[in-house]
């Protein structure tokens, strides 16, 4: 890889007394799309929680862009580029789509105009039409794969550089799943944005990334041949 956007640098961290990371070398480059694949329980989650600044390193280093950013606050990394989206469903279920994209818009995108505005909410409703077709809907009324657009749609909507997305197909059908792959491969590579997929649903994930990341017993391991080669029999050695 020419150049690196985010890296973790020998990190560990965890709960309290309880180590999960423990020496984990990660790194993607701009314009990356990476897929963190695991068993359950693995680290993976904590992995995305430690870049973006809600979980702190105990030793070892987050870096953007070069900068140390270990000791930034959540605030400060997504204000910096760095978005995030949990694997719990982050929407606002009381309000309707066009709500929650609108709010996220005011706080995500201060200084810009309203043709700024406009256009990347555009980006964001060409990507999902199905939540331009329900705009006035209350995402808590939306099926699963719908509020995981919004979801999903919100980490994207402030023009972040990075873009970590933990479990964005899970327990949803296989047609929602190759839909919402395509969308977040699109996405990536029309934007230019690094984007690390944590997946369980390997067999789809493998088919759009371009690099694999295996998290094991709180450790990283590189996949460093073509993902797309990897067979199915295979994929059960690295998990
Ligand atoms: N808030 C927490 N407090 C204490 N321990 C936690 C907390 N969250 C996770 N853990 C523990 O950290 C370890 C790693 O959890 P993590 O959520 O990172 O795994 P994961 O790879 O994302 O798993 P899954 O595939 O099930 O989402 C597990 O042993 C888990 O029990
Ligand atoms: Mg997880």
């Amino acid at each position: 890889m020419d150049s690196v956007i985010l890296q973790a640098d020998r990190v560990c961290a965890g709960y309290g007394s309880q180590e999960v990371l423990r020496s984990v070398d990660f790194t993607i480059g701009p314009k990356e799309l990476c897929g963190i694949i695991g068993p359950n329980g693995a680290g993976k989650t904590t992995l995305l929680r430690t870049l973006y600044g809600i979980l702190p390193v105990s030793s070892g280093a987050v870096r953007y862009e070069d900068r140390d950013i270990s000791r930034l606050s959540v605030r400060e990394r997504l204000a910096a580029g760095i978005s995030y989206v949990a694997q719990e469903r982050n929407v606002f279920p009381g309000l309707s789509v066009g709500d929650n994209i609108d709010l996220a818009v005011s706080v995500l995108t201060r200084g810009w105009t309203d043709g700024q505005r406009r256009q990347r909410k555009e980006i964001v409703y060409d990507l999902f039409p199905r939540l331009r077709e329900r705009q006035r809907q209350a995402v808590g009324l939306m099926s699963g794969g719908e509020q995981r657009m919004v979801a999903i749609s919100l980490g994207m909507i402030g023009k972040p550089r990075v873009l970590l997305l933990d479990e964005p197909t899970t327990g949803l059908a296989p047609v929602v799943v190759h839909q919402l792959m395509d969308a977040i491969r699109s996405f990536s590579a029309e934007e230019g944005v690094a984007t690390v997929v944590v997946e369980q649903n390997v067999l789809s994930l493998l088919s759009v990334v371009d690099t694999i990341c295996i998290v094991k017993d709180g450790r990283t391991t590189r996949y460093d041949g073509d993902p797309s080669s990897i067979r199915d029999k295979d994929i059960w050695e690295y998990l």
